[in-house]
């Protein structure tokens, strides 16, 4: 069983145009014969304006370097920076509150309030810090993502791609400065895909946000600046400016286990603008 980093010393905050960074951080799961080591001692510095993605096999961390990069998750060693401000030490409120102002999240699971309709949904991140919604940004966001009928619907009278529109529509009202989103085309059909792609393209061309996203499609990866590879909680590879091909070159010379699936694949959409 490997033992998680814990005599790990942090150095010092390495300077830079960060959104986010990391220095040894892990995470493990659980105590004693059954602990997980998630992450093992990762160092990653998100790079502000621009779109990282993270690819890698399931179970290899994706999602756990996502919420504590987030400050979703404590970590039980190592430090994490949002901008320039330390999350790891942080009190609750204030890494509440940071969260809140910079930081829009799309989980791999949705997250959605059931008894809330997809707009109340939307708009609940910003109805909790005492925001209005640009109504001309927020007509843009449903549109484009489809969901000008489906407004009304809750979670359970939606499907599993719609669902997941409206989750990226909740992190994207507010326009924070960075965007992780956890598999953000896993449940949408081709277009629909593309098109939320597009979207985080957009967010980060013409609106200088951050977006970090992981994705099993090289397709989707193309869309990127940069890939972070990751295998049993390390990064192990990056690729920078990929293309489809390259990355799928990479996943099979790392034999990470993840895509390629017959459903990505395709040019890389061009930035949504307008
Ligand atoms: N709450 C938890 N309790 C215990 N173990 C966990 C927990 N969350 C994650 N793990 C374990 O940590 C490891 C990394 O999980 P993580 O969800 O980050 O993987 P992932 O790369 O996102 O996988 P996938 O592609 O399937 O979403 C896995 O071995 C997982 O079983
Ligand atoms: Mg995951």
């Amino acid at each position: 069983m490997p033992a998680p980093a814990a005599e790990h010393v942090p150095g010092p905050a390495p300077a830079g145009p960060f959104a986010a960074r990391a220095r040894g951080l892990t995470k493990a799961y659980g105590a004693g014969e059954t602990t997980v080591l998630a992450l093992d001692a990762v160092d990653v510095d998100i790079v502000r304006g621009r779109f990282t993605a993270v690819m890698g096999p399931s179970g290899s961390g994706k999602s756990t370097l996502m919420h504590c990069l987030a400050g979703l998750d404590t970590v039980s060693a190592g430090r994490v920076w949002l901008g320039e401000t330390e999350i790891t030490g942080l009190k609750d409120r204030e890494l509440t509150r940071l969260r809140r102002d910079r930081v829009g999240f799309m989980f791999q699971s949705f997250n959605l309030v059931p008894t809330l309709n997809a707009l109340e949904n939307i708009t609940l991140p910003l109805d909790i810090a005492g925001r209005r919604a640009d109504p001309r940004w927020l007509d843009r966001v449903v549109g484009t993502l489809g969901l000008r009928d489906r407004l009304g619907h809750r979670p359970a009278q939606l499907s599993g791609g719609q669902q997941q529109r409206v989750a990226c529509a909740r992190a994207l009202v507010s326009r924070p400065e960075l965007i992780f989103a956890d598999e953000p085309t896993g449940n949408l059909d081709s277009r629909a895909g593309r098109e939320v792609l597009g979207f985080l393209r957009g967010a980060v061309d013409d609106l200088g946000q951050t977006v970090v996203m992981v994705t099993h499609d090289p397709g989707a990866a193309a869309c990127s600046d940069a890939v972070l590879f990751l295998a049993d909680g390390r990064i192990v590879d990056r690729l920078e400016r990929p293309t489809a091909r390259a990355v799928l070159d990479r996943m099979k010379r790392l034999d990470t286990g993840c895509g390629p699936s017959g459903e990505c694949g395709g040019p890389a959409p061009g930035p949504e603008r307008g």
